[in-house]
């Protein structure tokens, strides 16, 4: 299973300086959304909560959801350490199960590849949404399929940022939003340094007018 490759890298995870770097420019880009301090929020696939422990001094809360328990833990001994008390791990592969609340803010950072239904996902975070609410996806753009290690178990050689526009769309986001956040340099698969550009998706659940 997947969970355990993320388990086992838990401990580890936060060691690696690129992916810090990534972080950081992932929670920069989100930031640019108007944040408040009363926003329920939730990061789907929120590992060991680089992004998502920066981000939640901002928000009202922060169910912070992962399949890997090893992540949650890291994650939970983490927003202890920084006195944050408005985060709740929640360990739930939403492909499979539900969730009873709904939210202001879903946001998700380089989890979406590791997602074999991205429709059946989409439509979940829709549902979650309360009217107006916004959803903002990091992710890597299509790649050659170098990204990863064999094994790694991804779903996705990245994305087409016109084909998960149309996805969102067709499922009712509008005011679709993307840009360029960050370009990972690292040595691919076939041993060659390659840029791996990163975008930031946001978009908006519609209000319903009744
Ligand atoms: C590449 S890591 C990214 C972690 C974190 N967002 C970060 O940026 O450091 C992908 C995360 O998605 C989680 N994941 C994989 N499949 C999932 C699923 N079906 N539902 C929820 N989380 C999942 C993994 O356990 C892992 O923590």
């Amino acid at each position: 299973m997947n969970s355990d490759r993320f388990d086992k890298a838990a401990a580890a995870w936060d060691q690696l300086q690129r992916r810090v770097d990534l972080s950081h420019a992932i929670a920069a880009g989100i930031t640019q959304l108007p944040l408040r301090k009363d926003m329920a929020a939730m990061e789907y696939g929120c590992g060991t909560g680089l992004v998502g422990l920066e981000l939640a001094p901002l928000l009202g809360s922060l169910t912070a959801v992962d399949t890997s328990a090893g992540m949650l833990e890291v994650l939970a001994e983490k927003a202890g350490e920084a006195g944050l008390t408005n985060v709740t791990p929640l360990c739930l592969d939403l492909t499979i199960g539900n969730l009873s609340g709904r939210f202001d803010l879903i946001f998700l950072a380089m989890t979406l590849h590791h997602i074999e239904e991205t429709g059946l996902i989409l439509e979940k975070f829709h549902h979650l949404l309360n009217d107006g609410g916004i959803l903002a996806i990091a992710d890597l753009d299509r790649e050659n399929g170098t990204f990863h290690s064999p094994g790694a178990g991804e779903k996705h050689h990245g994305f087409s940022r016109q084909e998960l526009a149309q996805e969102a769309m067709a499922l009712g986001f509008s005011d679709l939003r993307f840009s360029t956040i960050h370009t990972i340099k690292k040595t691919g698969a076939d041993g060659c340094c390659q840029d791996y550009p990163v975008f930031l998706l946001t978009a908006k659940k519609e209000h319903v007018i009744e």
